[in-house]
Order: C-alpha cells, then structure tokens, then sequence
C-alpha cells in the first residue's frame, strides 16, 4: 500500500510526502525546492521528489490523500458566519472567498491538477478534514498509546481548535471550536498590526515579548477566562473601518513595517503572547479533563509556538508532550499519508517520531560536482565533525550541509548555520554576517542530550527545538548568544544513535571548549526558504558573511 499525503489548501506550506505500508519514506515542502518560500501552489515539485525518492511511477500508488476537505463545508460555513453576522466580511472579503472556493471547486479540491501533472492514474483520491489530518500527524508520530490530542490553528475548513481522544491506534473527536473564533487568527491579526507578516512572522511577535511588561489587557480582543477561550473575531478584524480599526481605537496605531519598536509594541507583543499561553493552557486542561489523559500530542501551527509549549510541559497539567514538529500546514501531509489507516474502524500505525530528516539527500559525488562547475577551490576532510568543531572554537561561522534534509521549520543539523554560543556577541555578529534579521530574535542551542539537565531546567528531550526551555542560572553565562533575555532556550537535543555526525561534532567541540552546545540557526538568508540543494548552499554561502562551508565531505572556505 503506497500512499501520497498532501497539503494543498493555496493558502500556505504546500508540502508532500510518501508512506510504503504505514512507514513514512519521505517528505519535503514545495517552498524548498521551488524556492518560494511558504508557497503555496500545487506540490508538484514535491510529489515529484517522493516518487523519485520511492523509486515509483504515480500510476503505482495506491492513494493521493489531500489534507482539506472538498471546498462545500467550508465554503458553507463561511456562509453561515456570513448571514449570522459572525465575521465581519467586506465585499472584496465575499468576493475572494467566492473566488477562492469556485477555483477549488474547478481543481476538484487538487485532484484534477494531480492528473494534469501526473496522469490518470489509478490512485484513490482522498479528502481528509484538516484538523483530522493535523491530528494524526501528531498522534500517530507521538508513539503514545492513549494521548489527549489537540489542534490549534488559523483554521480549517471550518475549524479552529479541536480535541481529540488517540487510544490503540484510534481518533475520536472530542471537541472543536469553529472558526472564528481561533487561536491562530488572534496572533497573525496581532502580528499584522505590529508591522511584520501575518502566517509568517509571529514568531518575530514570540522573540519580542520577553522584552515588554505586563502593562496592557486584551480582554476586548479574547476571552482567556472562558473554557477553553474565546476570540472577539469582529474585533480582530476591525469592525468595518478598515484593518486593525478597534486595535488602533484601543491600543494606538498599528506599527510601520520596518520602523523602530518602541516600549508599546514590546508591551503589545507580551501581551499577545500572554494571551496566547493562557488560551493554550486552557485548551490543554479542557483536553486532559475531557480524554482523561495526561500524554498530549500538539499539532496546528498555533503549536510553533515553543514558549507556549514549554510552559505546558513544565506545568505540571501533563505527564508527556510530543509536538509534530511539522505542526504548520506542510505537516498535513503526515496524517493525510496515514488517514487510510482509519477506514472501516481501522487503526491508525503509531512509532514515535524520533527525528524530522524526512528529506532529499546530495551524496560526496553531487556535491563535488557542484563544486567542480562553479569552479570553486575545496579540499577533501578526513573528518568533517572535527574539522567544523575546530572552526567554530575559532570564533568562525560555519555553513553546515550534511545528509538528508528536516521537514518542518527547524534546521536540525542537516542544513544549518552554526557558531560559537559562549560568545556575548555571537548572536549580533550572526545577524550582521548571515541572517539579517530582527535583533531582538534569539538564536536557538544544539546540545548533546546527555547535557540536557546540565543546561536545561526541563526539556531534557527536545530533539525538534518546539520546546522552550529556562537555561540554569549558572549556565547562562557559559551560553549568552542562545541564552534569550528572560533566561530560556529553544533547545535541539541531540542523541548519537539518531544524528551521530551532529553529535560527534558537539562532542568534538565540548574537547575543545569543554562546552558540549552550539548555536544552530537555519541555513537561509532573511527572508529566503532553507537550502536544499549543494547549489542553494554556495549561493548562500557566497551571499552572506559566513567564513566557512562545510557540504558533505567538503571544505570551503573564503
Ligand atoms: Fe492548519
């Protein structure tokens, strides 16, 4: 049995993946290969790297899974909300939805584009709801027999948060609220008026928070007290007066993009993520009381949200957390890949997802190739991890590109930018050479897992950085350039029987420095998706200050 799971929605992070037998080969988002980054087109690309990965033809599978319903419910729900008065719509609003739902309703929710590109192939094409899709990528990568499962997103179709009951391979639904009245919404609405990118930016809103103070209430935009929470959408959107009108009657205009952050906006973002966390410990409780269980599986991208997540873990509410790493859109693919196994009172398979290097991979052989044509002087290493460890002890800032590349958001040691973290000023001297970006964004730490509760006052196993973590006290002078201003962290543990090369360099670097953490960002420009081939690698590497690239068995320095 060989399924592809999808998600094509054209609204973001199109993503594909592949699924022999209820065993997961593959998965890549479109944005990766085609550059675009969170594209959201048909996965053409992708699909394409499954089948080449899985060595098959399309007319071999046996099902295409989409991760959204066929376009009537949602598009009936936004009706409804519509003639009840629960979003306050403008007629461009009604026109693009309509627009929106006929085009989906021509592409037959995706299914037609797939023959376009692949054929008619013998395939069954599924539709699965989103949020049902969102839950299987958590539940059944989470290795938890029974496990209270929630998903918090932008929305779905019609949904917004749901719970859900995973016990011996089964799904039940729980619980869900509808659309508007979401999580997700609440923050990209928020992340808009605060100037940056809305679906896109909040994590920019999440690194700026601990520099606020809680001086400003929401409660006119969201209802935290409420079980679980609720949202005043209208409000969110702006009652008719243009965007972010009631923001900007409540709390001042909306930010410039771009221009200087001031003391109100820190004071904004604090409270949006506040706001946030309350909503998401509150979701959590009501999960935990209504499954009665105390393991809980995240996903949606609400669930990207890592202080959110950290807090939940460190509460006490559950025994054991597994976050899909892949918690935004492009991890739908993950449980529509599985939604096969759910027919006729099936069981859904379940093994603990241990690592996100899901992805293609560019042998010495590709690489030296690339090197070769671009003219560029290399040399060969004996051992890469030692030599890349003796750099980083250098002060120096390394490109790093080995193996297959991670699914989802994180750069996990396969296509990352790493330093030195001991250095106060490592974390301006990475912004200025490579990333570009915010100040106020912290860097995140690879550590060596058997370092976890040396470093960490929890999340001893984090091997996916969705988790925040408090740094010890004492430790957080040791690592100032991953240590963020209200002393946490968003670790990657690393273990050696997962990611052995990874792990031999934080151990060659703990020979050297006696610390057995470095600082491990994306390999990307601002703004740009993360590399994926040797050839977005040089690119990248010759775009930016970094003073070394390490790609395979290779060495190249400026
Ligand atoms: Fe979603």
């Amino acid at each position: 049995m060989i399924t592809l799971g999808l998600n094509y929605n054209r609204k973001h992070d199109s993503s594909a993946c592949i699924v022999r037998d209820g065993e997961l080969l593959f998965a890549v988002a479109e944005e990766r290969i085609s550059r675009i980054k969170h594209d959201s087109g048909f996965p053409r690309l992708a699909i394409q790297a499954c089948l080449d990965f899985a060595r098959i033809r399309a007319d071999e599978l046996d099902e295409v899974c989409f991760g959204w319903p066929t376009p009537g419910p949602g598009f009936r729900h936004d009706l409804k909300c519509l003639a009840t008065g629960g979003l306050p719509l403008t007629y461009t609003d009604v026109l693009t939805t309509t627009t929106y739902f006929l085009s989906m309703w021509h592409q037959q929710g995706g299914a037609k584009v797939f023959r376009q590109w692949f054929g008619d192939v013998k395939a069954r094409m599924r539709f699965v709801g989103h949020h049902l899709a969102h839950a299987i990528s958590a539940y059944a990568y989470s290795g938890f027999d029974e496990a209270a499962v929630v998903v918090m997103d932008g929305r779905g179709a019609w949904e917004a948060t749901s719970i859900w009951h995973g016990k011996g391979g089964k799904l039940e639904h729980v619980f869900t609220m509808p659309f508007p009245d979401s999580l997700g919404l609440f923050y990209s609405q928020f992340t808009g008026y605060l100037g940056f990118l809305p679906n896109s930016d909040e994590w920019k809103v999440m690194g700026l928070a601990p520099y606020g103070q809680p001086k400003i209430k929401l409660d006119a935009f969201i209802d935290t007290e409420a079980s679980p929470y609720r949202v005043q959408a209208k409000r969110i959107f702006g009652t008719g007066r243009g965007p972010y009108s009631d923001m900007r009657s409540a709390l001042g205009p909306p930010r410039v993009p771009e221009s200087e952050i001031d003391d109100r906006h820190k004071d904004i973002a604090y409270a949006v993520q506040e706001a946030c966390e309350t909503a998401m410990m509150s979701v959590t409780r009501m999960a935990v009381e209504k499954t009665r269980c105390r393991n809980l599986c995240l996903a949606g991208g609400v669930a990207l949200n890592s202080k959110g997540n950290g807090k939940i873990a460190a509460s006490g509410l559950v025994d054991k957390i597994f976050v899909q790493p892949a918690a935004s859109d492009d991890g739908v693919a993950l449980g529509a890949g599985l939604a096969c196994f759910l027919e006729n009172g099936g069981r859904l398979p379940n093994k603990a997802m241990r690592h996100a290097y899901l992805g293609p991979a560019f042998d010495d052989s590709a690489i030296e190739t690339t090197l070769r044509t671009y003219k560029l002087p290399y040399t060969r290493l004996d051992d890469p991890a030692a030599t890349a460890a003796e750099f980083l002890s250098q002060g120096k800032i390394l490109g790093w590109f080995q193996g297959r590349m991670e699914f989802g958001p994180r750069a996990l040691g396969s296509r990352s930018i790493l330093a030195d973290p001991r250095d106060p000023e490592m974390n301006a001297k990475v912004n200025n050479a490579v990333k570009f970006r915010e100040w106020w964004r912290p860097f995140a730490p690879s550590l060596k897992k058997e370092a976890a509760t040396e470093y960490l006052e929890s999340a001893g196993d984090s091997p996916f950085m969705i988790l925040t973590a408090q740094v010890r006290p004492e430790k957080r002078g040791v690592i100032p350039a991953v240590t963020h201003v209200d002393g946490s962290a968003r670790p990657q543990t690393v273990e050696k029987e997962i990611n052995p090369l990874y792990w031999r360099l934080l151990d060659e670097f703990e020979r050297r420095t006696g610390v057995p953490v470095i600082l491990n960002t994306s390999f990307n420009l601002r703004g740009e998706a993360i590399v994926h081939t040797p050839t977005d690698a040089v690119r990248t590497f010759f775009s930016s200050g970094m003073d070394a690239l390490v790609i395979g068995s290779f060495l190249v320095e400026k």
